[in-house]
């Protein structure tokens, strides 16, 4: 097993990442406190929540459980609502857990619901997805989405603790693994040359879900997101270059109808875009978008826009962000890999960019 300390002014806090982790109450009973309530979805209560109940039950805790729908459809107010419900139910006083067992979807609600009920209760986040373990439970973002904006409802709110058992990626269905893989290159490519080596190296065993591989994949992951947390708690600078990709990436999610590309899908393409517009621009070395295309694509990520996105749709979208001016558009380029800088891009660059791939 293997600990990284996040150290916030919100907090400080251990991310334990390990195999078995879950049936390992020695690990993170110590992180509960008063009532429980476990937050979960359909497809991840099927498959562990029975085990991680044993344990509450063991230890006599007062709890019980909310399971949602799987997916992304129910991030939604509705259910932010019936997670605070639960806990009144639950007679949640101050002192009170909520346990997020689930990927990102779950994570971020139930930690939206532990930083609003009675002003802010413990939350210690169980991620099962390879995403929410290198990303999203991580950090303190939690919320979540309105009909009329993702995330656009939500707190930031440390967790207690981050419990990231990685046996349980071994359920994820395989379109997930590799998206969620999309976002440990990330952190290679805009911060760390020697993992970005590691990882092009260690491709195949990672491909197999071989525990050692992704031990390593996984704790370095995190460690980048806690350093990047640690410097920038509330997204004002660094953090900023955690965005590599995304702005293209959430350009192709919106224009595809979030039904096409899981998240880091559109993220990998992104980050190609990002890596070629960084090249036209004289900013990194000719040849490093080959690089990363052969690494993403290794690793089973798609790395180019299909034929049939409109261009010019996914522009518009890239501009509709407050920041951007009319011309140019706020992006994270490449230095080299390794290191990234965010800039204003000229737009006929990134249609250009757009229009060659
Ligand atoms: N808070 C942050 O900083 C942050 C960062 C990145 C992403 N996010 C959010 O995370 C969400 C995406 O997260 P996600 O990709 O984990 O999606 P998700 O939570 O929807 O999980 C994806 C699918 O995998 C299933 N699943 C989860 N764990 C499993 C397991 N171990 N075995 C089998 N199936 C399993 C889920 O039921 C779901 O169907 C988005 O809502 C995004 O906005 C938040």
């Amino acid at each position: 097993m293997k600990v990284t300390q996040v150290r916030t002014a919100g907090g400080s806090y251990p991310v334990y990442v390990g195999q078995g982790l879950l049936s390992m109450p020695s690990i993170w009973q110590r992180h509960l406190d008063g009532r429980v309530l476990v937050v979960s979805d359909d497809t991840v209560a099927g498959l562990y929540l029975e085990r991680v109940g044993r344990v509450l039950d063991e230890e006599g805790r007062r709890w019980r459980s909310l399971v949602l729908p799987a997916g992304e459809e129910a991030k939604t107010v509705a259910n932010w609502q019936r997670a605070l419900d639960a806990l009144v139910e639950l007679g949640a006083q101050r002192d009170a857990t909520v346990l997020a067992l689930g990927g990102g979807v779950v994570g971020d609600l139930a930690g939206f619901a532990a930083a609003s009920y009675m002003r802010g209760i413990r939350v210690v986040q169980m991620p099962t997805t390879l995403l929410a373990q290198v990303d999203a439970a991580v950090g303190g973002k939690t919320g979540v989405n309105h009909t009329s904006g993702k995330n656009l409802i939500g707190a930031f709110h440390q967790p207690a603790a981050v419990v990231a058992d990685i046996d349980t990626l071994i359920s994820l269905d395989d379109r997930d693994y590799c998206a969620g893989l999309a976002e440990v290159v990330k952190y290679g490519a805009i911060r760390d040359e020697r993992f970005f080596s590691w990882l092009e190296s260690r491709a195949e065993p990672i491909n197999a879900h071989m525990p050692d591989a992704l031990l390593e994949a996984v704790h370095a992951s995190v460690q980048h997101k806690a350093e990047v947390v640690a410097a920038d708690e509330r997204e004002a600078g660094e953090r900023a270059l955690l965005n590599f990709g995304h702005t293209f990436g959430h350009a192709l999610e919106t224009a595809t109808g979030y039904a096409r590309f899981r998240h880091g899908e559109a993220v990998a393409i992104g980050m190609v875009l990002a890596t070629r517009l960084s090249e036209l621009l004289g900013k990194v070395r000719v040849g490093t978008a080959e690089r990363l295309v052969h690494l993403l694509e290794h690793l089973k990520l798609p790395t180019a826009l299909p034929g049939d996105v409109d261009r010019e749709r996914l522009l518009a979208l890239m501009r509709l962000d407050k920041k951007n001016r009319a011309d140019r558009i706020r992006l994270v380029l490449l230095e080299e890999l390794g290191r990234a800088t965010v800039e204003t891009c000229p737009t006929d660059d990134i249609r250009e960019v757009l229009e060659r791939s």
